[in-house]
């Protein structure tokens, strides 16, 4: 073999294993940009935490309205869809003392229209 053969292999396989990493990064999924309507929203990202902050005080189990609607986990709120359709986006009387904003509304709805991704 001549003196230029491993230089040669050694850059051959550098090169090789750069273009197989970048190409994994190019196939991971992208970030969920929530705060946009209209743009994917998921269960995870979106809607867990949003109803853990502005109604778990009062459904999840045990306290004060779980009777009404008990939150916790994905399917208490697929399950219960329609009630908390009504209560947060058509009559608004949810959450009792607060109001969402107009981007967290529009979020839940985008939700709903959705499919209730999770
Ligand atoms: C301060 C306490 C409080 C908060 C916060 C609150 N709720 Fe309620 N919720 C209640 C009470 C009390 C009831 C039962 C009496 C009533 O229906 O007005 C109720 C009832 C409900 C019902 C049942 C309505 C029906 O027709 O059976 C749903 C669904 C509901 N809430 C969803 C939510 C959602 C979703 C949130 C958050 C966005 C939320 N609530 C925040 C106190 C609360």
């Amino acid at each position: 073999m001549s003196k230029f053969t491993y230089p040669v292999i050694t850059i051959m396989m550098t090169l090789f294993i750069l273009s197989a990493c970048s190409k994994n990064q190019a196939d991971e999924p992208q970030p969920v940009v929530p705060e946009k309507p209209g743009i994917q929203v998921s269960y995870a990202a979106v809607v867990q935490p949003l109803l853990q902050a502005r109604c778990a005080g009062c459904h999840a189990p045990g306290k004060r309205a779980a009777a009404a609607w008990s939150f916790n986990g994905y399917t208490s709120v697929t399950g219960s869809a329609d009630k908390i359709k009504q209560a947060v986006l058509v009559s608004k009387t949810m959450p009792i003392g607060g109001t969402l904003s107009a981007a967290e509304l529009q979020s839940v709805k985008d939700w709903f229209d959705q499919g209730m991704p999770q």
